[in-house]
């Protein structure tokens, strides 16, 4: 959702900004915007809505002149999605300009007090509020200390308001964080403050992971405060091990189809785990009398099929919920459970929010997260990482595999099958890229047979959430009406819309789940469904037969293959698989 980003250097700023904004793209978003301050110390602005490049065209983004300035993409939540609403905004004597990257709860009787006092508002959005709220307290405070005056602004404001605050006359940025992440980045001569790391990745790999209540006051230097306590404080400094070529397409035509390529390589590195910290997590998951797995979208399908995994080779119940139904359970949880949150960005606002309200019940919070010092990671009391690099494609695909790989791999830790797991999940890595190589008779399938109105998915046993997960996709993606079903549940409802023509991908691993799935197979054969089979085994039952390799647990194997299916069906279609329209890659928003 919203990206914030700011520099201040000796280079000329626009251009870094044009080019960090493109970085944060990925994240959703429907306007954007771009304020230095110009060789005559005033501040310029440039905004507008749609793509970065298309509003490039319009305003001209690199013609903003100066060394210091803020950018900003914009996911509509207050106020349409209009110019007069983008990002930045400008206090009244245009003394500051301010992006903002959250939810400001109380917008509306702060507005109502501002406007008392003569303060004119040009958008309809929360965010303006902050920078005429930090004007009307200066002007009181004779212009002089804004680290002060912040500190009122965050004892007063209520919600989420991460912020970068430009001050033309002090030529200083004011980064701010309460709740959505912000990282400042420590370049050569040069500062960035920004929603995620990989927009400076170019430039910096040196971070400093804000947390909630500190300010980090950028100009030729960097000093940090608490300013709960208005103190400065020595922050600590992250050497962060994500290269700029990760976050880069790296010559293919989409973000997705280069990560699920990347997943031979990545599926290695993310079983190789630091031992003490796996042993540490599975003496948790083991000890715990209850575990709910939280997790949301995409992460959500890996809490379902770790569900399972776990109930099968450990015996351990594990109940997976959404991040949004969390608060159904509360009154289950308590000091001896155990909430393990799973989450690629480590900021979904839903899981957030299950997490602290299970704190108050004085849970335990464990989490597997793939971007280092998320907030989710930061709300654990111990934590695994994905290992995945950089994810940048709203749909997750590399990130849901490794999810599943570290959750299956715990699942064995937990039966004391530690090095049979890994024996197991290895021979899938070792395979990965021979799935790859399907992608000539994918795209074949997706363009002859799959390229309908409305597709089904069935599977049993493990392979039911990575069917859901399919069905996730396609929808996400692809824009097609799909539909994932336990096969056994055929009989009770969607067999009334098995009709001549319909189109089912049937997942059919070779496990105790395959007899039932031929049986649910003739059961749509039967009513002219024709079958698209992916499994180890070719099957008459088939009309077309995608081919995995033979392994233990092989729905593990079908997950490529369903995501390359439907990133295929999109670009078909004639859609943007790294941009699905409404949607965005790091939910910051109940
Ligand atoms: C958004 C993304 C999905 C993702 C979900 C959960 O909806 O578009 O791809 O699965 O958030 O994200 P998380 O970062 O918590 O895994």
């Amino acid at each position: 959702m919203c990206g914030i980003i700011g520099y201040v250097g000796k280079k000329t700023a626009s251009p870094i900004l044009y080019d960090s904004l493109k970085k944060l793209e990925y994240r959703g978003y429907d306007s954007c915007g771009v304020a230095t301050v110009n060789g005559d110390g005033e501040i310029e602005l440039k905004k507008g809505v749609g793509r970065i490049e298309s509003v490039d065209k319009k305003v001209d983004f690199k013609s903003l002149t100066g060394k210091i300035g803020i950018a900003h993409t914009r996911w509509a939540t207050h106020g349409k999605v209009e110019t007069r609403n983008a990002h930045p905004f400008t206090s009244c004597n245009r003394h500051y300009a301010l992006v903002h990257n959250g939810i400001l709860e109380n917008y509306v009787e702060l507005k109502k007090e501002l406007v008392k006092k003569g303060h004119t508002f040009t958008s309809s959005t929360d965010t303006e509020v902050l920078v005429h709220l930090i004007e009307e307290k200066m002007a009181h405070d004779d212009n002089s200390n804004l680290i002060k005056i912040i500190t009122e602004v965050s004892q007063e404001a209520k919600g989420a308001f991460t912020f970068l605050l430009l001050d033309k006359v002090r030529k200083e940025i004011y980064a701010f964080r309460k709740d959505s992440p912000l990282i400042i980045g420590l370049g050569d001569n040069e500062f960035f403050a920004s929603s995620d790391i990989t927009s400076f990745l170019e430039y910096t790999n040196k971070a400093i992971i804000l947390e909630n209540y500190q300010l980090a006051v950028l100009n030729e230097d960097c000093i940090v405060y608490d300013v709960s306590t208005g103190l400065k404080i020595k922050p600590k400094v992250s050497t962060i091990d994500w290269t700029a070529e990760q976050a880069s397409k790296s010559g293919y035509p989409h973000f997705m189809l280069k990560e699920i390529f990347e997943e031979v390589e990545i599926s290695k590195h993310s079983l190789e785990q630091d031992p003490v910290k796996l042993k540490a997590m599975i003496e948790v998951l083991k000890k715990s009398k209850k575990v709910f797995i939280l997790g949301s979208g995409t992460s959500y399908r890996a809490c379902l099929l770790a569900s399972i995994y776990f109930a099968q080779i450990a015996g351990k119940q594990i109940t997976p919920v959404l991040g949004s139904e969390y608060k159904t359970y509360q009154n289950l949880v308590d000091k001896d459970t155990v909430i393990f949150a799973i989450s690629q960005s480590g900021e979904t606002a839903d899981v957030l929010e299950g997490i602290y309200l299970a704190k108050e019940k004085g849970a335990r919070v464990v989490s597997l997260v793939n971007v280092m010092g998320s907030t989710i990671m930061r709300e654990s009391d111990q934590y695994l990482t994905l290992n995945a690099g950089p994810e940048i494609a709203v749909a997750s695909t590399k990130a849901f595999t490794s999810q599943v790989l570290i959750l299956t791999l715990l699942a064995y830790g937990l039966a004391d099958k530690l090095n049979e797991g890994k024996d197991n999940l290895n021979e899938i890595v070792s395979v990965l890229d021979q799935v790859m190589n399907l992608s000539e008779t994918l795209v074949k399938l997706a363009k002859d047979v799959l390229n309908k109105d409305d597709l089904y998915l069935i599977g049993r046993g493990s392979s039911y959430p990575v069917a859901m997960e399919g069905e996730l996709k396609i929808k996400e993606i692809a824009y097609i009406h799909a539909d994932a079903l336990a096969g056994g549940e055929l009989k009770h409802h969607t067999l009334a819309l098995i009709v001549p023509g319909v189109t089912c991908l049937a997942l059919v691993p070779n496990d105790q789940t395959k007899d039932d799935m031929i049986n649910n197979i003739m059961q749509i054969k039967a009513r002219g469904g024709e079958i698209i089979g992916i499994s180890s085994e070719n099957l008459d039952v088939f009309d077309y037969y995608i081919p995995i390799p033979q392994v233990h647990l092989e729905s593990i194997l079908m997950i490529p293959v369903l995501q390359m299916i439907s990133y295929y069906l999109s670009v078909i279609r004639g859609n943007d698989p790294d941009f699905p329209r409404n949607l965005a890659k790091s939910v910051t928003v109940l």
